[in-house]
């Protein structure tokens, strides 16, 4: 039994992290043959799945059941001309495998003849030889053994996920995303915290350019933008526009902090959270027409009316037009005063941004540790949510230096080590003696060479921590601190 499955497409199929497979892989645990595992394999080191519990028809299933509203059923269902090529695909496997079994019947009735005219004129032993051979063959072929079911069963669930969702690698960059229902390329991309060139998101300015280098694509979107003949022929697609048929394998930049352009827009408020009396978070949605980029851990500008102030992104650059700012309550600060008292939902925001360079670093593989002092949580929770989304660490761990703000997320952070294999959360109640809890800390990380840090405090506060990791063996290129105001 030889059937070839991507790594990616196992992750799906057993429910587990990557970083879980990678582990397996490290450990001898999973074998792999060029990044993929052979069926066979895959029933071995998963004997605990239920292969016929097929979650994915049954997700589809409920929301058809329950008739949800067009929009959320359409975000579920791949576009009808994609899903129409990716049945036509599958009818092809389907066709060849049924000629492959029509041959393989023809064999064996050729076989059963052959076995006939032999025994007719040959010695008792060898009749009874053949006897045994056609007994073995017609029982074997009466009946599957178990593996082979279970094998039908991981086939048929792939296929689900092949009609539902295709497989996107991104060159050269290596990132790997799923364009699952509707989305497009770049809707698939940003969602997954994949940061690619683009401007208008609806087809009007070429930014979002990339070549195909294998699979096939389908417009899903009208664009206005014309691509040249030249470009067409070279397979340069619209990403905005496009939507992956099958598995593709697509050319294209990521964007860093400092290719991403200053962006201004009016967003509008959609909740005020106030977490305590020196805390909260403002939510706002961007235009339709005019999402925000940033990445992880940038910060930016808020005004309303004359007051305004540059506060950290808490939200994740994969949550569409959702954008959450986390504003300490300080003196002064006639922003964050109209933010706990005043501002309401849909009032007008003015954003100009993003501001900041504190980003992952996105091909760095190695354990990350982030330490937050106080509200310096915000661009944390950023950056932790990116990495999340692109599956990026092998572990984090996250210390929390609280002050008079509290853990005021503390739940969040909770949920996140319950839910993460490889999430660890280290609250740390307010001290005078900052020196000797970062001491504390250090102290339980011997092998700090192997890792990266990421910290947002005041600019006090980071020399501080600075000082303490680098003294402790964390190579000084591996710190990556992002001064907040306080
Ligand atoms: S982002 Fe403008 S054309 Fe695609």
């Amino acid at each position: 039994m030889s059937h070839l499955l991507p790594l990616s497409r196992v992750v799906k199929l057993v429910g587990q992290s990557r970083h879980a497979l990678q582990e397996m892989i490290r450990a001898g645990t999973l074998a792999t043959f060029d990044g993929m595992v052979e069926l066979d394999e895959l029933l071995r080191a998963f004997p605990e799945v239920k292969w016929d519990d097929d979650a994915e028809f049954r997700r589809v299933s409920e929301i058809k059941d329950r008739a949800f509203a067009k929009r959320v059923f359409e975000r579920v269902l791949p576009d009808k001309e994609v899903l129409a090529a990716r049945l036509t695909e599958l009818g092809d496997d389907y066709a060849a495998a049924r000629a492959l079994l029509l041959h393989y019947g023809n064999v064996m009735t050729w076989l059963d003849e052959k076995i006939d005219e032999i025994e007719e004129d040959k010695s008792a032993e060898t009749r009874h030889a053949l006897h045994t051979l056609r007994a073995f063959l017609l029982r074997n072929l009466a009946e599957m053994p178990p593996d082979a079911v279970l094998a039908q069963a991981v086939i048929a669930q792939e296929r689900i996920l092949k009609v539902m969702s295709a497989h996107v690698t991104i060159q050269p960059s290596g990132h790997e995303f799923f364009v699952e229902g509707n989305d497009t390329l770049l809707d698939a991309a940003l969602r997954n915290g994949v940061s690619l060139n683009y401007g208008c998101s609806n087809g009007n300015c070429g930014e979002c350019k990339a070549r195909l280098l294998s699979g096939e694509v389908k417009k899903v979107r009208a664009h206005d933008y014309v691509l040249k003949d030249a470009e067409k022929d070279a397979g340069v697609v619209l990403m905005c526009s496009y939507a992956p048929v099958n598995d593709v394998v697509i050319e294209a930049n990521v964007a860093g902090a400092r290719d991403i352009p200053l962006q201004q827009l009016a967003a509008k408020v959609k909740s005020v959270e106030v977490f305590n009396p020196h805390m909260a978070a403002l939510h706002i949605l961007a235009p339709r027409s005019q999402r925000l980029r940033y990445l992880g851990g940038q910060s930016i500008d808020l005004s309303i009316n004359g007051a305004r102030g540059r506060y950290a992104i808490a939200s994740c650059p994969c949550e569409d037009r959702h954008i959450e700012v986390q504003i300490p309550r300080r003196p002064g600060d006639a922003f964050a005063e109209l933010v706990f008292d005043t501002l309401k939902a849909n009032d007008t925001v003015e954003v100009e941004g993003p501001y900041g360079e504190v980003v992952l670093d996105e091909d760095s593989p190695r354990p990350v540790i982030f330490l937050a002092f106080g509200a310096g949580f915000a661009p944390i929770k950023s950056l932790i949510q990116h990495a999340m989304s692109l599956e990026l660490a092998e572990s984090m761990d996250l210390h929390w230096l609280a002050d008079e703000t509290g853990h005021y997320q503390d739940n969040l952070c909770r949920t996140w080590a319950d839910a993460l294999d490889n999430f660890n959360y280290v609250p740390h109640a307010p001290t005078d003696d900052v020196d000797a809890l970062l001491k504390n800390i250090v102290a339980d990380y011997p092998d700090l060479h192997r890792f990266d840090v990421y910290a947002a405090g005041s600019v006090t506060q980071l020399e501080q921590a600075r000082a303490h990791f680098l003294h402790q063996g964390l190579p000084e290129v591996r710190w990556f601190g992002a001064a907040t105001a306080g």
